[in-house]
Formats: C-alpha cells, sequence, structure tokens
C-alpha cells in the first residue's frame, strides 16, 4: 500500500492538479490532461456513460471477455499474478478471475484507495480463496520492486476498457516499456484496445444523447473552481467531441462560448469566443497499428480476439518471441 498518509496524497493530488492546470491554461492551445475528469462525481459520470446505447467499448469489450476468458486465461496461465492497471471498479475483472486458478494472486492497482478497497472486497467476497493484494499507486509509476513479491509466478497485466486510448503513440511505447520491465522475461499483456471505425458510430459514442459525456468533461471545470479556488462561469463553456480522422482520434474539448477569462490564484487566463481548452485524446487502433506500436516496446503480439463487428479488440502479448503464437483471431 502507498505509504502516505491519506491527507498527505490529498495535498500532492491537489498541488499536482494546481500545477497541470495552470501550465496547461498558460499554453496555446490550452490542454487539461484527461487524468483530472476522475474525482468522485466524474468517476460516477464516467460509470454512466458506460451505460448509456452509444458508448459501445463496454459492452463489447465485456461481450469478448465473457466469450473468450476461459482461453485467454488458458493463455496467461491459469495460476499468475493478474496485476490490473487503474483498476477502478473492476467491473470486467470477475470474467477473468473466474477462469484462474485459487493459487492464482490478483494485484489490483488504482490511486483511489476507496475505490481500491472497495472493489478488491467485493472481488474477495466472490472469489474467497484467491489471494488478494491492492496496491494503492499511479500505475504509470510503479517502483520496480512492487511487484517483486510475486516472482514465483508468471506475472499479466490486465489493462481493459482501451484506456491505453487516453495516451499519446509516444506515452503509449514508454508506458508498455515501463510495464515490461516490471513483470520479467516471461510476463505477459492482456489489454482491450479500442478500433477505428466509422465516424459516426464514435461521434455519438462520445455525445451520448442523455449528456453524460457532456457533464463529465463540463465537471472539470467545477471541480477546478471546488478544489483550486478557480474563478470561472462553467455555464459559459460547452462540450465539444469529434472524431480527428487524420490523427485517428477523438478529441474532448471544452468550448468557450465568449469572450471570457479564468483566473486561478493571481493569475488570468483569457480566452477568445470559440477558444477551446483540449481535455482528452482518445485514440483508435488497427490491430496492425496497435502491433507495430507495442513492438516499440519489446512486445510481441500472440493472439487477439474481437467482436463481430470489429468494433473492439482484446490483444494478449508476450515479451517472448518464441512462445508459440495463438493462431485463430477470434470474433464474438
Ligand atoms: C477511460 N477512457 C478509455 C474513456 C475513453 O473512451 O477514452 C474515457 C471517456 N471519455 C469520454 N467518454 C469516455
Amino acid at each position: 500500500m502507498r505509504g502516505e498518509s491519506p491527507s498527505t496524497q490529498a495535498a500532492t493530488d491537489e498541488a499536482d492538479f494546481l500545477s497541470c492546470v495552470r501550465a496547461g491554461l498558460r499554453q496555446q492551445p490550452k490542454s487539461i490532461p484527461p487524468k483530472f475528469f476522475y474525482d468522485a462525481h466524474g468517476s460516477h459520470l464516467f460509470n454512466l456513460i458506460c451505460t448509456t446505447p452509444e458508448y459501445y467499448p463496454t459492452p463489447t469489450e465485456t461481450g469478448i471477455l465473457e466469450r473468450y476468458g476461459a482461453e485467454m486465461a488458458e493463455l496467461i496461465g491459469t495460476s499468475c499474478v493478474l496485476i490490473e492497471l487503474g483498476s477502478g471498479s473492476a467491473v470486467k475483472t470477475p470474467l477473468l478471475l473466474r477462469h484462474l486458478s485459487d493459487d492464482a494472486v490478483y494485484v489490483p492497482i488504482d490511486i483511489c484507495e476507496p475505490h481500491l478497497l472497495h472493489s478488491t472486497r467485493r472481488l474477495q467476497n466472490t472469489f474467497p480463496s484467491m489471494r488478494m493484494q491492492p496496491l494503492c499507486l499511479d500505475y504509470t509509476q510503479i517502483p520496480v520492486r512492487a511487484l517483486s513479491t510475486f516472482s514465483d509466478k508468471r506475472q499479466v497485466i490486465f489493462f481493459p476498457g482501451s484506456t491505453i486510448g487516453n495516451y499519446t503513440p509516444d506515452e503509449v511505447i514508454q508506458l508498455l516499456k515501463h510495464v515490461a520491465e516490471l513483470v520479467g522475461d516471461d510476463g505477459a499483456l492482456l489489454i482491450g484496445v479500442d478500433c477505428k471505425k466509422s465516424p459516426d458510430l464514435l461521434n455519438a459514442a462520445y455525445n451520448d444523447a442523455e449528456g453524460y459525456t457532456a457533464a463529465f468533461n463540463l465537471n472539470l471545470l467545477t471541480r477546478m473552481q471546488r478544489e483550486l479556488g478557480a474563478q470561472l462561469d462553467a455555464g459559459k463553456f460547452e462540450h465539444y467531441a469529434y472524431y480527428n480522422a487524420a490523427l485517428g482520434r477523438i478529441e474532448m474539448h471544452l468550448v468557450s462560448c465568449c469572450t471570457q477569462a479564468i483566473r486561478l490564484g493571481n493569475e488570468s487566463f483569457t480566452l477568445a469566443e470559440g477558444e477551446t481548452i483540449h481535455t482528452e485524446n482518445s485514440y483508435k487502433y488497427t490491430a496492425h497499428e496497435f502491433q507495430q506500436l507495442a513492438r516499440k516496446a519489446g512486445w510481441y503480439l500472440k493472439a487477439t480476439w474481437s467482436d463481430q463487428g470489429g468494433l473492439f479488440d482484446v490483444h494478449y502479448l508476450s515479451l517472448s518471441a518464441t512462445e508459440p503464437r495463438h493462431l485463430a483471431s477470434q470474433t464474438a
């Protein structure tokens, strides 16, 4: 578990939020990193997004895990150490855990301690014989020795939800190199990746009719007011999300509806009418594109499972070139 007290961590988080917002508003174009979406209300809104008919990634990946979980478990090894990055509410995890043996170990990693402990307790009730070892950490900065106690078993990183899409391609390579260093030579990676598809489907998924995605985006402004004392008028911003086909990514922005200022401490940031704060990228990859990125980080693609519509992929990768490739690319 994290060595800091909750109050020290809260102060660190707030300092990080303040310095990222300040740096992001000083830039041109303005931007704020998406990791700050996830305060308690933002996490709740994200869960609501996942229930909308437009947001296909959640049910599609769930369907793939339901159908092929047993096969995935066979390939990663049923008595492995399964390390879930950014485990959050870990809703899809049982679809894999149910196929692992009792001597497998589950290591959920999440920065949000209440979420982490709550979901671990729930999973422990469902799988009482399995050893579970939650780690409250930022998964982009896992200390090398954090997983060394589990070195007698194969270590498998589980990273569902296409969260990898929220990083730039360069950051993906860095993150996949980082996890490769953690898991040792026989390590493996099971990762959900959202695919390129019709812009209409993509645009709908990030502009749901209920307005949950808009509320999720705009909540960032409310959080800035509450936690940083930022002076701004959240009602004068609008949600904007669109598929940038040239860059293969959904972009989310907060658009300023008029010329206005955001005050933060003794600084004032002016926004022109129509100017945006870029809040999120969500990259979409073909299997081939993702394979090429992963290769740059040292990983070999061994198998891919997809849904019938080709909306979403779950990839299995290993650090060993010689491990036999699982031939069938499956579709649910
Ligand atoms: C968490 N992440 C994979 C989501 C995505 O689709 O990029 C976050 C999200 N943003 C808007 N809707 C969902």
